[in-house]
């Protein structure tokens, strides 16, 4: 038994917003700094008041249309996110709601960017466990509202919008394999170290982050679990028709398929369109070389992500 994709979705709130767009709100910096560190040329942000169970909701439906699956079908609903509209009821359950399914489990999953890949790890073994059928894995975020507009280090670098995914039991191959780690003792160089208590927020409710030491920590983890997958479906890295790290850098990126040794153009990269959008990056990635016939029936895909906690994960999947 298999988890088998049957289909994606993706959804990117409003118009682009330039790095001209940010300097011009005041920000301190220049579209040149922007793309020679990062490759960032464009993000979307989020209305105020627009929630990712919004964001998660449209491109959940995309994802279901694609599918063919309808939502009544669904009974397991799992969306990955670090910015969910409340601390509790989950984001899932919201989604579950509006898409009128009823009697799924649903649930959050929080591993920041790495957050996608952990929920598709353990929908894929939900599924070939033989306990559930059909799964709806999401992505969604508005990191803009964790982001310090004055810490132009940060928030130049991340965008909002969602990605979602529907996996069903198959006897054809699907998932081939995944992998998820986590280390701890790095959760200092990033986070959100803030918290809500006696209905106050303490401490710091915004995103820091120390860039350099998460550039090496990132390109490291991401070379290492690709390896990983391959080695447990039987492959090497190179046998990869296509390669979707998380979008946060593309030096990040570069510096990973060059590490594999997968060849620039078998890369998906978005990030110079969508920036960071942490836990969505991939699923989003991966919608749009679905939509655009780059994945073709037959190849194998490999998906990665890395975020704070320190956490990281991958699935090799053959469509
Ligand atoms: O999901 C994981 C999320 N995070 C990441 O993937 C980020 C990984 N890290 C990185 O991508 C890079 O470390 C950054 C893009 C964040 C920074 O690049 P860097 O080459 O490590 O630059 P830096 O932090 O060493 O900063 C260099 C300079 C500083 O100026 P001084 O002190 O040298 O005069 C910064 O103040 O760049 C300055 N700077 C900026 N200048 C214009 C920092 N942010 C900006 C900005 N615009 N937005």
């Amino acid at each position: 038994m298999y988890a088998r994709l049957i289909g994606t979705g993706s959804y990117l709130p409003g118009n682009p917003v330039t790095n001209d767009d940010l300097a011009a709100r005041g920000i301190d910096t220049n579209d040149e700094w922007i793309v020679t560190r990062t490759g960032i040329r464009s993000r979307h942000l989020a209305a105020p008041g627009t929630t990712s169970s919004e964001l998660g909701l449209i491109a959940a439906q995309r994802a279901l249309e694609m599918s063919g699956v309808s939502a009544a079908d669904l009974d397991l609903i799992i969306v990955a996110t670090s910015t969910p509209d409340f601390i509790f009821p989950s984001t899932a359950c919201l989604i579950q709601a509006n898409l009128g399914n009823k009697g799924a489990a649903a649930f959050d999953v929080q591993a920041v960017c790495a957050g996608f890949t952990y929920a598709l790890g353990i929908a894929e073994k939900f599924i070939r466990s033989g306990s559930h059928k059909r799964a709806l894995v999401i992505g969604a975020e508005v990191f803009s509202r964790i982001l310090d507009w004055n810490d132009r280090g940060t928030c130049v670098l991340f965008g909002d919008g969602a990605g979602a995914i529907v996996l069903e039991a198959s006897d054809k191959p699907g998932v081939l394999a995944t992998a998820m780690h986590a280390d701890g003792s790095q959760n200092g160089i990033l986070n959100v170290p803030g918290q809500i208590c006696g209905g106050q927020v303490t401490g710091d409710p915004f995103l820091r982050m120390d860039g350099p030491s998460v550039f090496k920590f990132a390109v490291r983890v991401l070379a290492d679990i690709a390896e990983e997958v391959c080695q447990i479906a039987g492959i090497q890295t190179t046998d990869v028709d296509w390669l979707i790290p998380h979008q946060a850098n593309i030096r990040i990126i570069e510096a990973t398929g060059k590490k594999l040794g997968v060849d620039r153009n078998k890369v998906i990269v978005t990030v110079d369109r969508h920036g960071n959008t942490s836990a969505a990056s991939v699923p989003l990635a991966l919608d749009e070389a679905v939509r655009d016939g780059r994945i073709q029936r037959g190849q194998k895909v490999l998906v990665e992500g890395v975020g704070g906690g320190f956490t990281w994960g991958a699935a090799l999947l053959e469509f």
